[in-house]
């Protein structure tokens, strides 16, 4: 018989006596565009190689969506593989959430592009802004609708096109990131793939680690502001290779405690694609074995909150994760933010 998902493993809810649902991701999806852009090509363009790039941080090449394709599209492509590997139509989803902090515009949200395109008429519809945390922020929201039995059918989506706001003349930056996404339908099924837990965190002290300056209220644009190239990503790489390894650390630890489940019964570490170093460093902490690592950010390089969620779909099928696997979800991202989950697939 399979394992009927959240009861061979403890919920950490159950300790709350909280009556809710079991929550279950039922399908997931993901898409990347066709366009690839080796370190080779990088090379020509800003004074990098591949052999920093590669001993750095692990990317070899990252994909990069046309001109014409947007977010939305990706976040679309990759919601209904999710959908139909769920075997869910756009009319059953009662809400869709998409993480991202490249939104098609600043208004209407993503998330109703989203909605409209593949035909989820019945959803309500918003944008979640936690950058590379994001896919976990949207897996822990979906799950309280489900568990309060407020909503049946949640689509959650991580979609980025990266590219549009990095700055392609700063080495220190433009190696690391790509474009894609990932998406995950999440019900109440049983004898699905339980979502045990989820978790989310932020330090709001370290937003100055990460941001993108120009685009807001606070630097609304102007000639002046394009000009001074307000309107690319900047980040504190040392400061956020230190923090990112902490939070990913200590995000993962607290999930494995809630669910009393100790790292070795863990069968893949999915965590965010930002950096092979930063990787390597979490898995150590935490006692992992370097085969319990899901590693695909050779390929795609820093996806944001797309990350986790090309990577679970990739982790699952490719056959890396099977039936009653427990599967630890660790990220961070921008804010700071962190999250992290556990799933028995
Ligand atoms: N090619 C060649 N040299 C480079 C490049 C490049 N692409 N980029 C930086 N360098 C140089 C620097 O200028 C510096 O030169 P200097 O010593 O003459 O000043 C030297 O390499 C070393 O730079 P460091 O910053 O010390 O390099 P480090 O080993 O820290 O690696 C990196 C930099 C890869 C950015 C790393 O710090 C990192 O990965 N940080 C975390 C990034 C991250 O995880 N971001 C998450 C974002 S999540 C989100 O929400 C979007």
């Amino acid at each position: 018989m399979s394992p009927s998902a959240s009861t061979k493993f403890k919920n950490p809810r159950a300790k709350y006596n909280f009556e809710g649902r079991p929550c279950s991701i039922v399908g997931v999806g993901s898409y990347v565009p066709a366009k690839v852009l080796t370190n080779q090509e990088l090379e020509k363009m800003v004074d990098t190689t591949d052999e920093w790039i590669t001993t750095r941080t692990g990317i070899k090449e990252r994909r990069l969506a046309a001109k014409d394709e947007f977010t939305s599209d990706m976040a679309a492509k990759a919601a209904l593989r999710a959908m139909k590997a769920a075997g869910v139509t756009g009319d059953q989803i009662d809400l869709v959430i998409v993480a991202t902090i490249t939104p098609d515009m600043v208004f209407p949200c993503t998330a109703c592009l989203v909605q409209q395109k593949i035909g989820a008429t019945r959803a309500a519809a918003f944008d979640l802004e936690a950058a590379c945390s994001g896919f976990i922020y949207g897996l822990e929201i979906a799950q309280q609708f489900i568990m309060s039995r407020t909503y049946d059918t949640v689509l959650v989506i991580g979609a980025e096109k990266l590219s549009s706001i990095v700055d392609w003349q700063d080495r220190n930056t433009c190696v690391l990131f790509g474009d894609g996404a990932g998406a995950a339908v999440l019900q109440n099924r049983p004898n699905s793939h339980g979502l045990l837990t989820a978790i989310m965190g932020a330090d709001g002290r370290r937003a100055n680690l990460l941001h993108m300056p120009g685009g807001g209220s606070r630097c609304p644009a102007t000639a002046e502001s394009v000009a001074a190239r307000q309107h690319f990503l900047r980040m504190e790489g040392k400061e956020t290779f230190k923090y990112a390894v902490q939070a990913m650390q200590s995000g993962a630890s607290e999930v494995l405690k809630r669910c009393e489940i100790d790292i070795t019964k863990i069968k893949c570490v999915i965590p965010h694609q930002a950096n092979r170093r930063i990787i390597d460093a979490v898995g150590e902490r935490l006692g992992a074995k370097p085969d319990q690592l899901f590693i695909n950010l050779d390929r795609y390089g820093n996806t944001s909150a797309a990350s986790v969620a090309i990577a679970l779909d990739e982790a699952v099928h490719s056959g890396r994760v099977n039936r009653g696997d427990l599967i630890l979800l660790v990220v961070f991202g921008a804010g700071l933010t962190w999250g992290a989950a556990v799933i028995e697939w």
